[in-house]
């Protein structure tokens, strides 16, 4: 099957502190995308550092290092992050790499011959935390007009370059109608519509006295956004090497988070038909975690530290929190009460549970041993379950996804409680005991490659238990078909999947 790779982005981060879990979130749903797309083909996940801008060379001039020095220093942090959280990127794009830089340039070259740029004055304020020029009439209270920003703003009087976005109102406006699932949630792509309706300016998109960026051709530097965007095409060699562009570009999933959506939703679409590319498939924002209704920012000071959470519950359960509680699209309070609860009965109680019963009656019973197969009362609840998991996690509907994998997980130890295997053993109803047994474990080995794209050690630790060669991934048009575990198969029972916590409160 030569189907086209699916191509998979996140926003490049901003290398001006700490990762916290509200960067984590965004990569970890790309993650999960990337997994999903490997079960039916294959799949090129892009992530990476935003480098440039006066923010970050504010924060390497208060550490008292040179700004590339400050980047060098933290960028592991944040490919230790990715690691951690067992995510795989196929490339990770550093915007300060001479691969990227030559992109910018030749992009800026391209626009301007082909008349899409001008020079003029910049006169006006500029926001150095959102690196976003601000009209005065924008301004709330002559601060950033950004809700979640609200800092002093720096006047700027500048001969600049400025792309001409303006003109594309129209052009935007008709494709946001003709394409009214391009941009996700509806939410935000009535809110870009609405922005793109009440008119645009061209956009600046060079800066004069700034030395921290891509140096154009005439002593200027890009405009940090500008230069971050073209991230997600300079990776895959556009202009150095089309075959590859042409087999990634357009992308598939653009994620952000909605506090992105301008400059992926209005100015990025108008530069690509400004260099003559077609637009990415779907660019989904996600919402904010919250702490007490605010958005989490280094800013505020109310982050959670990815590591240390990571360290407590285990990477995977943070992966299986921060996706099954909350619809992704919609903002989501984070509290750790709710990762505790999550972690004690979905994780604890429901599926280590089912995992450790089953193997242990498993080795009890038939000595470890999965019985022959016999007709199963569960290949019909079952059948369709690679099709919904695949459709929900495909369509960023994470949570609904692995609803339909705990009806399995609820279903199995629903059979477990009902036809009670202890009860059979002790009447010597053996065969029925063996089909009960042998159905257990094949549904254990249906939830592990369902949950690989969302949990992958804790996957991998199922299937070991199962005594299965190899990993759980793969095709699951071939893999999930019912009465593929084969008998004979010993199971090697482990140490359980989520163990106590040892500061694990009862939580109400
Ligand atoms: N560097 C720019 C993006 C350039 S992309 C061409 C930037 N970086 S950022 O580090 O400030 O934020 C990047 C992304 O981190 C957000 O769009 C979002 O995906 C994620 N998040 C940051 N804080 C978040 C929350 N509190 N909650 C959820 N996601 C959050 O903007």
């Amino acid at each position: 099957m030569s189907q086209k790779t699916t191509f998979i982005t996140t926003p490049i981060y901003y290398i001006s502190g700490e990762p916290h879990i509200g960067h984590v979130y965004t990569t970890i749903a790309a993650d999960v995308l990337r997994r999903t797309a490997l079960t039916r083909g294959s799949a090129f996940l892009l992530t990476g550092t935003d480098e440039h801008g006066q923010k970050v060379a504010a924060a390497a001039a208060a550490a008292g290092i040179s700004p590339q020095a400050w980047t060098d220093a933290l960028v592991p942090r944040w490919q230790a992050l990715t690691t951690r959280f067992g995510v795989v990127c196929d490339d990770f794009i550093r915007t300060t790499e001479e691969r990227h830089q030559r992109v910018v340039v030749a992009v800026f070259e391209a626009l301007k011959a082909r008349g899409e740029v001008y020079l003029g004055t910049y006169e006006g304020w500029y926001c150095t935390n959102d690196e976003t020029f601000w009209l005065e009439a924008k301004l709330v209270d002559g601060r950033c007009p950004n809700p979640e920003c609200r800092r002093e703003v720096q006047w700027i009087s500048e001969q600049n370059w400025f792309f001409s976005l303006a003109k594309y109102r129209d052009r935007l406006l008709a494709y946001y109608r003709a394409n009214p699932h391009w941009l996700k949630p509806q939410s935000v792509w009535n809110e870009m519509y609405a922005a793109i309706e009440s008119g645009l300016e061209d956009l600046c998109i060079s800066r004069s006295n700034v030395s921290w960026g891509v140096p154009l051709p005439d002593s200027r530097v890009m405009y940090v956004w500008l230069d971050a965007l073209l991230n997600y095409i300079s990776a895959i060699g556009y202009g150095v090497d089309p075959s590859r562009f042409e087999a990634y570009w357009p992308a598939d999933v653009q994620l952000i988070g909605k506090d992105i959506a301008r400059f992926h939703a209005i100015i990025w679409p108008a530069l690509l038909w400004a260099l003559d590319l077609p637009l990415p498939r779907l660019v989904y924002a996600h919402g904010w975690l919250t702490v007490d209704g605010q958005k989490m920012s280094k800013s505020r000071g109310n982050v959670v530290n990815p590591f240390a959470l990571a360290d407590r519950f285990g990477a995977d359960a943070v992966r299986y929190f921060l996706l099954r509680e909350a619809a992704f699209g919609s903002d989501f309070s984070y509290s750790e009460q709710k990762i505790l609860q999550r972690y004690v009965s979905d994780l604890g109680n429901d599926l280590g549970n089912l995992v450790h019963r089953s193997l242990a009656m498993l080795a009890k019973y038939r000595d470890s041993l999965v019985p022959a197969i016999a007709p199963s009362s569960l290949v019909l609840p079952a059948q369709h379950l690679g099709e919904r998991v695949y459709e929900a996690f495909a369509g960023l509907q994470f949570r609904e996804g692995l609803d339909a994998v705990w009806e399995l997980v609820s279903g199995l130890n629903r059979l477990i409680d009902e036809r009670k295997p202890w009860a059979l053993a002790k009447a010597g109803e053996d065969a029925a005991l063996d089909a009960l047994l042998y159905e257990i474990c094949e549904g254990l080995r249906w939830i592990a490659l369902c949950l690989e794209p969302i949990m992958p050690e804790k996957a991998r630790a199922m299937w070991q238990q199962l005594g299965l060669a190899g990993e759980p991934t793969g095709s699951w048009a071939e893999l999930l078909q019912w009465g593929l575990l084969p008998p004979g198969t010993r199971t090697v029972p482990g140490a359980p999947l989520f163990p106590r916590l040892l500061d694990d409160v009862p939580v109400a």
